[in-house]
């Protein structure tokens, strides 16, 4: 794969400081001047303010200055526009209008976390003591990991992502939801249906469940009126979930223990389409009305409107 990361979003929202004050309590590293910074992948969000909330922008890495070319050339077989090509390639996705700009960029590179030691019926590996994790807290989370991009039109923003960018296709319920990736991660770009383009959530990676459950305890602690969704575990990507919504109205999610796809022919050996049953969740509380439906989409329908 010539793609083998996503690096950042760039979003916009009419207070970037509440937002970057959220991150900021998320424990992630803020500059006071938008850039928001993980453990695992450096720059990973810049905040610009905006009239009303909005995914401006995808970074994502290349391997080889070479395939950027590569890409130049399935963008312009698609009739996309090439915006800039020089050390960089980006493009405007004509649907969603999320600019994608794509880098050369090193490989992430991550340092294990500690193994968790999990007492099971029948497998008794910890004896007379506590988990390690109940001593722990909430923590920054490791990195950016995936974005999900509420589109009007699923199938040409994919067409975009995936014949223009060169994404592939882990899962997909047509005309639901699409989970691609630019990397071994099952899913780096999902894409939703919505009347108009949204930034619906965005995920972040953490060690393991117990990192999850005290990063969004503490959160919640903090405001009650945050929760959205969790704790569960999806079925497509197989990751344990917790979905926040932060204060520009975006959902944000921890998650852990996603799938990892090294090898293409492995996974579609295996795989099954998506059922109806499979989109939501595995198990967990039902998926509320309001994360297919976000409270601000009448605002933002208007914003779209009369931009
Ligand atoms: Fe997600």
């Amino acid at each position: 794969m010539s793609l083998h990361r996503l690096l950042a979003m760039r979003v916009g929202v009419p207070r970037p400081d509440e937002l970057a004050g959220f991150y900021a309590e998320v424990g992630l590293a803020t500059d006071g001047d938008g850039r928001v910074t993980s453990p695992d992948g450096g720059t990973q969000v810049v905040i610009e303010e905006a009239p009303y909330r909005q995914l401006l922008g995808v970074e994502l890495g290349a391997a080889h200055e070479r395939d950027l070319d590569d890409i130049g050339g399935r963008l312009a077989d698609l009739g996309v526009t090439i915006e800039g090509r020089s050390s960089s390639l980006t493009a405007v996705d004509p649907i969603s209008h999320v600019r994608f700009r794509v880098t050369v960029a090193e490989p992430l590179a991550q340092a294990g976390s500690t193994a968790v030691v999990d007492n099971r019926p029948g497998a008794t590996v910890r004896r007379n003591e506590r988990a390690s994790a109940v001593s722990q807290g909430p923590r920054p989370p490791r990195r950016l990991g995936h974005l999900v991009i509420g589109t009007p039109d699923i199938a040409a923003t994919q067409r975009f992502l995936v014949d223009g960018l060169g994404c592939k296709v882990s899962d997909q319920a047509d005309g639901i939801v699409s989970f691609l990736r630019c990397s071994t991660d099952h899913h780096n770009i999902g894409l939703v249906h919505s009347p108009v383009p949204i930034l619906q959530h965005y995920s972040w990676e953490c060690d393991d469940v117990d990192h999850v459950g005290h990063t969004a305890t503490a959160l919640l602690r903090a405001d009650a009126d945050r929760q959205t969704w969790g704790l569960g575990r999806h079925f497509a990507g197989s990751n344990f979930y917790w979905y926040l919504r932060d204060p520009s109205g975006a959902f944000m999610e921890l998650f852990s223990d996603l799938d990892v796809i090294d090898d293409d022919d492995a996974w579609e050996a295996q795989r099954t389409p998506l059922a109806l049953e499979h989109v939501a969740n595995s198990w967990g509380p039902d998926i509320p009305m309001e994360f297919i439906a976000p409270h601000d989409l009448p605002e933002l329908q208007a914003a779209w409107a009369a931009r």
